[in-house]
């Protein structure tokens, strides 16, 4: 599917290019051009940054939390409950 009509970028190359790092909307737009003519599709750019980071935030909860002791884990849930 094409995101930016202005410069033919399809949501698969923000997609990837996300994956590889290129995760602010300045450095997507100096790589990849998008959302650098009429901005229209800024806001969907925004989202895929926004699931990104969220879905890197989740992960690093659950790496946090699958490191910690079971008496740490024991506490955390006690505590969620
Ligand atoms: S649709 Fe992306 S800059 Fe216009």
């Amino acid at each position: 599917m094409i995101v930016c009509i202005c410069n033919e970028v399809r949501e698969r190359q923000i997609k990837t290019a996300i994956a590889m790092g290129v995760t602010s909307m300045e450095a997507l737009k100096s790589e990849l051009d998008v959302a650098t003519c009429c901005g229209c599709c800024e806001p969907m750019v925004q989202d895929y940054l926004d699931e990104h980071h969220q879905s890197l935030e989740a992960y690093q909860q659950d790496v946090a939390f699958a490191t910690n002791t079971t008496s740490e884990r024991a506490g955390k849930l006690a505590y969620a409950v």
